[in-house]
């Protein structure tokens, strides 16, 4: 039964596997990461009515500048066609879209599409989708010693009073901790995803590729965290 389920506070998806699914459709890498983003509005559209709070996807890695200029250049121009214009059921839905990562070197068209998306959502009070864009964990954590390590020396903050709760607001977003990882596409790597957050997450890595990913995938997800037994360190 569905009203018996738990449902993580906070999931993670690695959506791997858009190339793999066009290839084998003998289309474009570009059709793949379309289907994609379809999937990625269905699914957080889905979260939000099984009541997930928060949902943080991996969009596009820092290391996945290393790319071919054309998929770069595609992935950018989906992600301004997203968020101006593909969004809309989802800020129907009462989503509030966050992201994570560098705003450097991303173009200035770019960085208007993910502002104004976020500023048109940011009194929104459902689920939370935290888009990591140009993003990389151990970069976040570079980034936030830097910032915590100027308030210091501005006199702004002791270190003896640093805490956790410190460390986790000076990252990209202030979020809970993820309960649950899913990468798709079979693939058993954390890729630099939210390293910090992800300390004591439930990992699930399903074979299918990520446009297939849908409702019904979603719930075997679910279904398999609750079969899990989360111990945080303890021995319960
Ligand atoms: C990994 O699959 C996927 C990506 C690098 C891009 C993910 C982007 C989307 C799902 C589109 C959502 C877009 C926005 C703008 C929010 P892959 O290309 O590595 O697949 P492969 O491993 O099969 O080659």
């Amino acid at each position: 039964m569905i009203e018996d389920l738990v449902i993580p506070t906070h999931i993670g998806i690695i959506m791997d596997g858009n190339g793999r699914w066009a290839e084998r459709r003998g289309l474009s890498r570009s059709m793949g990461h379309r289907e994609g983003a379809n999937t990625l509005k269905k699914i957080c559209i889905y979260a939000e009515k099984l009541g997930v709070k928060y949902l943080s996807v991996y969009a596009f890695s820092t290391e996945n500048f290393k790319r071919s200029k054309a998929e770069v250049d595609f992935l950018m121009k989906l992600c301004i066609e997203m968020f101006s214009n593909e969004f809309q059921e989802i800020i129907d839905h009462n989503v509030r879209v966050v992201f994570s990562g560098r705003r450097e070197p991303l173009t200035k068209k770019v960085l208007k599409a993910m502002d104004e998306i976020t500023e048109k959502t940011k009194n929104n009070t459902s689920l939370v989708l935290n888009i990591c864009f140009n993003y990389g964990g151990q970069t976040e954590l570079l980034d936030m010693t830097k910032k915590i390590s100027s308030e210091v020396l501005k006199g702004n903050i002791q270190v003896e009073n640093i805490t956790l709760d410190t460390l986790s607001s000076y990252l990209y977003q202030d979020l809970p901790p993820l309960d649950f990882v899913i990468r798709t596409s079979g693939e058993q790597r954390l890729s630099n995803f939210m390293l910090y957050q992800a300390s004591y997450a439930e990992f699930y890595f399903p074979e299918v590729l990520f446009p297939d990913f849908l409702e019904n995938e979603f719930m075997e997800a679910i279904v398999e965290f609750n079969k899990r037994t989360r111990k945080f360190g303890g021995n319960v």
